[in-house]
């Protein structure tokens, strides 16, 4: 196999290090933005070069974002060369466009590092829905904001400290409001809601609260009352419509979520055959991601493929009726604008909502971004509250 890498930045440095002990993966070229040598590769600023290189066969996309990966990837699967990329915003953006371009050319497509980093969940997932119905996942699809939470609840740090961290470690994003606002997520719930229930979700309609208004006297709140804080992405497929969303999320500190620690991402889904089945490892970071850029490049090798075969034919939008307790904490002001009829509890600074639509709440959010929002468990009991 030729290969024109596209990307030398954490990933893609991963990938051709990586690919060094393989020797059936050659890269070839690698088109990056800095100049230097790369040994045993032509370095270029030019994609037409790797574009029109009949000897190349395969095109490794890591350098994210959607506008110059797009325009890369869709010419590269036009021309019928094989591609892996490991793009969430991508996929999740384009997704109905690549299968169909793969589709038309006949050119194979993987994606499996673009969600869980090191789990080859998408690839799991493929299998799982050959054989059975799936109606639900969810997880923690994101390892920065899990080890900031974590860092923040067992370690007590606060939150610019532990975001420090996790970019010194090279988790996040170049652009970590993309990890730390929940967009990172709400792409991978995306992806994985596609493949889960053979839909193309619209990705704009999956509401999201991400964690950037938490702080430590919110964990400390959560933790006095046997709770963990994860930003979780939840999707259902019911008989009348889609549910996707990503949120904050408390989790008993007895439940295996609560035990996902670090950088480490867990993914689960609900089959008709097997019940609950749950993925778990690093989501995030050079080696963990390469590893399935790696994993995606012996697949086809192997002349397996991204399921092509059933482009689905119109976008799905999400509805969220699911009724949720929620914590809210904010400045007086904020709080003060939602309807004391609809309070149940108060916890130390916030307030605990009766249960509430999650569109509804998500809305409600939207016009009130300083304020700091968890979904309650589903199976929560107003008794539980203290
Ligand atoms: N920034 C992403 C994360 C990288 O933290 O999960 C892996 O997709």
């Amino acid at each position: 196999m030729k290969i024109g890498l596209l990307g030398f930045g954490t990933v893609g440095e991963g990938v051709y290090q990586l690919a060094q002990t393989h020797p059936e993966l050659e890269i070839v070229t690698v088109f990056r933005r800095k100049d230097g040598e790369i040994p045993g590769c032509t370095v270029t600023h030019d994609f037409s070069q790797i574009l029109n290189d009949p000897e190349i066969d395969t095109v490794v996309e890591v350098i994210g974002g959607i506008e110059h990966a797009s325009e890369y990837v869709l010419a590269a699967l036009r021309a019928g060369k094989n591609v892996v990329t490991a793009n969430k915003a991508l996929l999740a953006a384009k997704y109905d466009e690549l299968l169909a371009a793969a589709k038309t050319s006949g050119a194979k497509f993987r994606a499996s590092a673009a969600v869980g980093g090191s789990i080859g969940w998408l690839a799991n997932l493929e299998r799982a829905k050959r054989i059975q119905e799936i109606d639900h996942i969810h997880g923690i699809f994101n390892g920065t904001c899990n080890y900031m939470l974590d860092l923040m609840t067992r370690q007590q740090l606060d939150y610019q400290q532990v975001l420090r961290q996790a970019q010194d470690l090279g988790y996040a994003e170049a652009d970590p409001s993309a990890d730390v606002d929940g967009l990172d997520t709400a792409a991978k719930l995306t992806i994985s809601a596609n493949i889960a229930f053979g839909i193309s979700l619209h990705h704009e309609s999956v509401p999201v609260s991400g964690i950037s208004q938490i702080n430590s006297a919110d964990i400390t709140t959560f933790t006095e009352r046997g709770y963990v804080c994860k930003l979780l992405g939840t999707a259902d497929k019911f008989a009348d419509r889609i549910e996707a969303y990503v949120q904050p999320t408390l989790v008993r500190s007895s439940d295996a979520t609560a035990a996902v620690h670090t950088n480490y991402n867990l993914a689960e889904f609900s089959g008709s055959a097997t019940g609950t089945q749950s993925f778990g490892g690093q989501g995030a970071g050079r080696y963990p991601t390469a590893y399935n850029v790696l994993q995606d490049l012996c697949d086809l090798l192997a002349g397996k493929s991204f399921h092509t075969d059933t482009v689905p034919q119109s976008e799905v939008t999400a509805e969220n009726s699911t009724q949720l307790h929620y914590y809210l904490r904010g400045d007086s002001t904020d709080l003060a604008d939602w309807p004391a009829a609809e309070i149940s509890a108060h916890w130390d600074q916030g307030i605990l909502t009766t249960a509430q639509p999650v569109a509804k709440m998500h809305q409600w959010l939207k016009a009130h971004r300083e304020v700091f929002a968890a979904a309650l468990p589903r199976d929560f009991q107003v008794h539980e509250m203290k």
